[in-house]
């Protein structure tokens, strides 16, 4: 049987990619604690925003998700990418070809995924009818060419957060759809630690003052950014 060591989990970490940037090998105090002899690094996370109306409350919760994610440590860089606007066929993940005209902005965003700097990925998605939106569907679909590169998000810390227009709307349901697809890809998913128990994000975006208006939400939010952020510097063993 196959032993997974500590050592395997940091293979995206940027700890690993610091090492190869520097010709070195990964020591193994650097993977195996966060104190002592912990590397000195950098590391990234990103957030997808998968609703197809930019700038609206699903990305405005991921402002405030990233934002909880670098207050744990100064030696995280946040970066969020919005899908709307771009075109994702969702049929190309199956091979079925482009038709004629029509455009692909998917491959772009693969060099920016697989990015060994990027330790975490938080994907939000607004709740359409109990699910995630048809554009998350599209790109977590065409995240099969990562797993087909020897799992390029394998291992990287994940977390989901769902934005609807109704209290209860479906959010959880549409967070665990999604965690479906990045237990796939053996991405390390997780909710959102204390105060808990919560899947991930779930907010209400019909709450006084929209999305960030709803404080339950916005609450679950940060400490969905924060979890990602924590577990991802454990995994990489930078030191806060
Ligand atoms: C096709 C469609 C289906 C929707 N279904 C639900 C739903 O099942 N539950 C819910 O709470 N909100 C639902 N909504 C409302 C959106 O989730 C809500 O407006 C959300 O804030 C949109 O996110 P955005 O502002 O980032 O685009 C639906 C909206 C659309 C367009």
């Amino acid at each position: 049987m196959e032993v997974i060591t500590r050592r395997d989990l940091v293979k995206n970490s940027a700890v690993a990619a610091a090492a190869v940037a520097a010709g070195t090998a990964v020591p193994a105090a650097a993977s195996d604690s966060t104190n002592a002899g912990g590397a000195v690094g950098r590391m990234k996370i990103i957030a997808i925003c998968c609703s197809p109306r930019k700038g609206k409350s699903t990305a405005a919760c991921l402002r405030i998700c990233l934002d909880a994610a670098k207050e744990v440590s100064r030696k995280i860089d946040v970066e969020l990418i919005e899908l709307a606007g771009k075109q994702i066929p969702g049929s190309l993940a199956a091979g079925v070809p482009l038709e004629p005209g029509q455009k692909d902005d998917f491959p772009k965003l693969v060099p920016r995924l697989s990015d060994p700097s990027v330790a975490g990925i938080i994907i939000g998605t607004p709740v359409y009818f109990g699910n995630m939106s048809s554009l998350c569907k599209a790109f977590l679909d065409r995240c099969i060419v990562l797993w087909q590169d020897n799992l390029a998000l394998g291992n990287k810390v994940a977390g989901v957060l769902a934005v609807g227009g109704s209290r209860n709307g479906g959010q959880e349901l549409t967070i665990q759809s999604v965690h479906t697809s990045l237990l796939c890809q053996q991405m390390i998913v997780v909710g959102n630690g204390q105060p808990g128990p919560r899947l991930g994000g779930t907010v209400w975006s019909g709450a006084n003052g929209g999305a960030t208006g709803d404080e339950f939400g916005m609450a679950t939010v940060r400490s969905l950014g924060r979890r990602v952020a924590e577990v991802a510097l454990r995994l990489s063993g930078i030191v806060a």
